[in-house]
């Protein structure tokens, strides 16, 4: 069986990563991640007791600690997760984002590139360094414009979106440069079990069910392109067994979506789902709030060249998908309590009390 060290892999994408791996059998696990409020072990809770999936707390940017995992498990690939990733909190405070998606990408890298160069030629044929990046990197659609391919030029507007350019183009460096075997994929906006509440979709879900209100920023008509996680993972699965090293693949559901039409879908499926709800009809809750600044218009990923390439394809549609995801926030409550510590309830005060005042 082969071993993969995931970073990153108690949040959102890469929880549910390790989760089909396990699942599948696929391979062993080293999971490192530093469990910062994003990070949670109930996400991993049904891996207890599986012998091959080993949990590290720790930092990609502790140099000792990388090494000692990569020398101790020998992993066939690494697949790199671990990132600050939300805009709104780059936004409040850019420096984390550096720090984790710029300095600690490199100082992964830097480890990587000891330990494969200390490789046989067969090992270090077969080694994979897999970058998990976004399309947020390519910047802002006018309404007419192609979607992004893997030859857009970066142009990105956020700190987050910065910093995480800034990894892919580290990532990009230490192939050509070194010769690291490395992917990079590019994928549009995930939704799906686990994913931190602070993010539009589980917000929505979760304010809705208790009749509190759903705040939409600016005009509600920036466009985002919607994809389930476990397509997105099963899509770094393909990437990774048949990607051709040193490229770049962009991922996403061609399902674009205005951030008004989204909630309405979801409210619609509350409805239905969650009839005895107090919030119901649930579109009444919603609410136009202050807009987030520099706020990109519109995303859109071309992904025809992993469709043509590799063969992936979506399976959920965002119906099947969201009806998912609704579904397992309701069965899940004792996860939803968790993630809402004092450090949620503060960030969610800070966020919307300040943007209430500017309702428009
Ligand atoms: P997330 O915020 O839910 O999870 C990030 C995880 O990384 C957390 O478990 C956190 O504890 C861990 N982490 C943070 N800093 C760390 C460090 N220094 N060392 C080790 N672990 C650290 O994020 P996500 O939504 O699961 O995104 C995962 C990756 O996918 C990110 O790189 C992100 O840029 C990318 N991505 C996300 C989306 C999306 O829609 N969520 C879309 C495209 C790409
Ligand atoms: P988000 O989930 O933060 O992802 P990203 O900014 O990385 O695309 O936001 C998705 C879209 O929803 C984005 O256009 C911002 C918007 N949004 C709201 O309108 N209200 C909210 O409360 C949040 C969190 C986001």
């Amino acid at each position: 069986m082969k071993t993969y060290l995931v970073t990153g892999g108690a949040g959102f994408i890469g929880s549910n990563f390790v989760l089909m791996q396990r699942q599948a059998g696929s391979a062993r696990i080293v999971n490192l991640d530093l469990l910062t409020y994003a990070g949670n072990l109930l996400n991993l809770k049904s891996l207890e007791g599986d012998p091959e999936h080993i949990f590290v707390r720790g930092d990609i940017g502790d140099r000792k600690l990388v090494r000692d995992i990569l020398e101790k498990y020998r992993p066939d690939a690494v697949i790199n997760f671990a990132a600050e990733s939300h805009v709104d909190r780059s936004i409040d405070g850019p420096e984390d984002f550096i720090q984790t998606n710029v300095v600690g990408t490199f100082h992964l890298l830097e480890e990587v590139r000891r330990y494969w160069s200390g490789l046989s030629d067969t090992q270090k044929g077969n080694f994979r360094f897999l970058h998990v990046s976004t399309d947020e990197v390519y910047g802002s659609l006018g309404p007419e414009d192609p979607a992004f391919c893997e030859e857009t030029p970066y142009a990105p507007n956020s700190p987050y979106s910065a910093s995480k350019a800034a990894s892919d183009h580290l990532v990009r460096a230490y192939h050509h440069t070194y010769g690291i075997p490395t992917l990079i994929t590019n994928c549009s906006n995930n939704y799906g079990p686990r994913q931190f509440p602070e993010k539009l979709i589980p917000l929505v879900i979760l304010n809705a069910i208790e009749g509190k209100r759903l705040p939409i920023y600016g005009d509600g008509l920036n466009v985002r392109d919607w994809l389930y996680v476990e397509d997105h993972c099963e899509a770094l699965q393909i990437v990774l067994e048949r990607g051709k090293l040193g490229e770049t693949y962009n991922i996403g559901g061609r399902c674009e979506k205005a951030n008004l039409d989204l909630v309405k879908t979801i409210c619609t499926l509350l409805d239905e789902m969650v009839p005895e709800s107090p919030g119901c009809p649930h579109s009444t809750l919603i609410t136009f709030v202050k807009d987030r600044p520099g706020h990109d218009r519109r995303y859109a990923i071309d992904c025809s060249k992993v469709e043509r390439e590799l063969g992936w394809r979506p399976r959920e549609s965002l119906e099947t998908g969201l009806r998912k995801t609704i579904q397992w926030y309701l069965d899940n409550p004792e996860w939803v309590e968790s993630v809402k510590s004092g450090e949620y309830r503060e960030w969610i005060a800070r966020q919307y009390e300040e943007r209430e005042e500017r309702m428009v």
